[in-house]
């Protein structure tokens, strides 16, 4: 399947992941994560991960963008950029992937590698999905 954004567009998401990452909230784990949803007006929503003394109600970067792009009226990410430590690639975790594609399952998925960019299609990492679909009475 084909990419919905360019190289160009996909490191310029990582840079507006990565300012987002300065942001985190991590006292307990010390992972910083930043995220980025890219719209298709153009609109760019970060996230951070933010933790609580009560670790299991801790947000995730991911998560926390997406919420913020419903207030603002996006409900459709073309693409999400994910970045924790420089280089290394932080893929989004399950609860994560599942809550991204209640919006957009074509979404393309960046991540960085070493000075490379990584593409996935949000599908491709959560097969066999959990969707409003599933509850389609017969
Ligand atoms: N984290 C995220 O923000 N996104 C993910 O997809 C994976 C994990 C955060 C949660 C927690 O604050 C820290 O990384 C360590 O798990």
């Amino acid at each position: 399947m084909t990419n919905n954004i360019d190289d160009k567009t996909a490191l310029g998401l990582i840079e507006s992941a990565r300012a987002a990452r300065e942001k985190a909230y991590a006292p307990y784990s010390h992972f910083k994560v930043g995220a980025a949803l890219l719209f298709a007006d153009g609109t760019v929503v970060q996230g951070c991960n933010v933790e609580n003394a009560s670790y299991g109600i801790s947000l995730c970067a991911e998560r926390n963008a997406m919420t913020t792009a419903v207030t603002m009226g996006e409900l459709a990410p073309t693409a999400a950029a994910i970045v924790g430590e420089r280089g290394e690639p932080c893929p989004p975790c399950g609860a994560c992937r599942q809550f991204l594609a209640e919006f957009n399952r074509d979404m393309d998925i960046i991540l960085e590698n070493g000075g490379n960019i990584l593409f996935y299609k949000l599908a491709e990492l959560l097969p066999f999905d959990f969707s409003g679909d599933s509850m389609v009475k017969k």
